[in-house]
């Protein structure tokens, strides 16, 4: 599943913004290796999201994608895993790191990590159920301490996992502190399979020095790639010692245009405005690192007019876009360990 001559690049499922319009945008512009869908939750009434699974039925990637799931209960998780097989699935993935404590309160999420006996469970049930499938668990260092993450580890380590993705943060740190890298470089040297490494990926350079401290077999980026969706291309250029393309602003715009394109095609019962409100969020994500009033004004706009109006006066131009965002930003902190 995995490239055997690079690391292996996967875009991180990120809850409403990883759909099936984003996966198509980001696939245009290069891409990742592999994907993951956003979570579908699991409990006793669940059945698979509609929506999510069009990510699956219409992968429009080329790329494999991964199932992930959310849950607590071994069982349910276990009947999930059941209906997913009868699609094409590459994989199915367990989500122990989702910080949001609507999630974690209910031992799901980053929650299980607070239950390393329920963990043991889960992974018994879940490899079982999977047979043939690879199984993959997306994990953070701990819940309150990286400490957690020796207990953690030795339970990774007794399931026949195909691989583990380590966003490397407590679920207390949830998304600003640097990650511990140290923490995923110990799961490189203690597992069989192969190790993913995520948190702070933000540029090229990030990217080599977070696979360099580590020993990862590969990357997992999120933000960094909502904010460039090129970072895949070039940090598979990075690697092979290949000239790093540049971006320029009117890339920029030519992606926002086509991710505006791409979700408002999606929507049933079409509203400019409302649809607007949407974009609005990506852009929190691709202003960064441009000039502080893009962010501003970007928030202010109301209408599609204003919001085109904005990315044009902004981004109307051939000069390369800024490589970084800046380091204090609220979405983006703790990467310059990297740098
Ligand atoms: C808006 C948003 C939604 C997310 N949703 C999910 C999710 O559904 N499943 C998951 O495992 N992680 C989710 N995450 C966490 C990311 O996959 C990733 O682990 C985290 O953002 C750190 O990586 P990054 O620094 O490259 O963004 C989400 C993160 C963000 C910002």
């Amino acid at each position: 599943m995995l490239p055997t001559d690079r690391p292996a690049l996967f875009l991180a499922p990120m809850q409403d913004v990883t759909d099936l319009p984003f996966l198509r945008t980001i696939a245009s512009f290069g891409g990742a290796d592999l994907y993951v869908t956003e979570y579908f939750r699991v409990h006793i009434h669940s059945q698979l999201d509609p929506y999510i699974l069009r990510s699956i039925t219409e992968n429009p990637t080329e790329r494999p994608i991964i199932a992930q799931l959310i849950g607590q209960d071994a069982t349910e998780l276990a009947r999930t895993v059941s209906d997913l097989n009868h699609y094409p699935i590459s994989g199915v993935d367990l989500n122990l790191g989702c910080p949001a404590p609507v999630v974690y309160r209910k031992n799901a999420g980053g929650g299980l990590l607070r239950h390393p006996d329920q963990i043991h469970k889960i992974l018994g049930r879940l490899r079982e159920a999977c047979g043939a499938t690879p199984f993959t668990v997306k994990t953070r260092v701990g819940f309150e301490s990286e400490e957690e993450f020796d207990q953690l580890l030795r339970i990774f380590k007794s399931h026949a996992i195909d691989l583990l993705t380590i966003h490397g943060r407590t679920v207390k740190e949830r998304y600003q502190t640097p990650v511990h890298d140290d923490r995923v470089a110990q799961a490189v040297r203690t597992l069989n399979c192969p190790v993913i490494a995520n948190g702070n990926v933000v540029n090229s350079q990030t990217g080599l020095s977070y696979l360099k401290s580590t020993g990862a077999a590969g990357l997992m980026i999120g933000r960094g790639a909502i904010r460039n969706p090129w970072i895949f291309e070039q940090i598979r250029c990075a690697t092979s010692k290949q000239e790093i393309p540049q971006v320029t602003g009117r890339m920029i715009l030519e992606y926002i245009a086509k991710l505006y394109d791409e979700t408002a095609h999606e929507i049933s019962e079409f509203i400019e405005d409302r649809h607007v409100q949407k974009m609005k969020k990506y852009l929190v994500y691709i202003s960064q690192g441009h000039h502080a009033d893009f962010e501003h004004q970007i928030r202010r706009v109301k209408n599609k007019t204003e919001f085109f109006d904005t990315c044009i006066r902004f981004l109307d131009h051939e000069d390369h876009a800024p490589d970084l965002p800046s380091e204090n930003s609220r979405l983006f902190c703790g990467f310059s360990q990297f740098l």
